[in-house]
């Protein structure tokens, strides 16, 4: 297990990595594995705007790709005084993978939040739906 302020680090150094010429807004993501893996995303964004993928899911789809299948928490960190929180697709994201993981959002000083994701995201849906 890694500690707070190495995952909200791993993140900060992430967001450094952001492709964010069009928004300027750059995210990045800190996701840690049940084995105390720590894999990270930027926000990526593209000319078309609406192709653009967030931090928390590049983080989410680097690691699934990777083999990795279990999650304990993730860190979001921006350069804003109110806290980053994930947004409605990364949430879904989040719950298909991580299930009711921590969600602990932070700027480039200080952590501003923490979370469980099934209360950024109270009635999800997932496969148990599906039948
Ligand atoms: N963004 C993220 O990467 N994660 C969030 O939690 C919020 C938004 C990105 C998408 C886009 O590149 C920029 O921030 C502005 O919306």
């Amino acid at each position: 297990m890694v500690d707070d302020a190495t995952l909200i680090q791993a993140a900060r150094a992430a967001r450094e990595r952001a492709f964010a010429p069009y928004s300027k807004f750059k995210v990045g993501a800190a996701l840690e594995t049940d084995d105390g893996v720590v894999i990270t995303g930027c926000n990526v964004e593209n000319s078309t705007y609406g192709l653009t993928v967030c931090a928390e899911r590049v983080a989410v789809l680097k690691a699934v790709s990777e083999g990795y299948r279990a999650f304990r928490r993730i860190a979001v960190v921006a350069d804003t005084q109110a806290p980053t929180p994930p947004c409605g697709p990364c949430r879904q994201i989040l719950w298909e993978f991580c299930g009711d993981i921590e969600v602990i959002l932070a700027n480039l000083t200080q952590e501003k939040g923490r979370y469980r994701l099934t209360d950024l995201l109270p009635l999800p849906f997932d496969a148990r739906l599906l039948g």
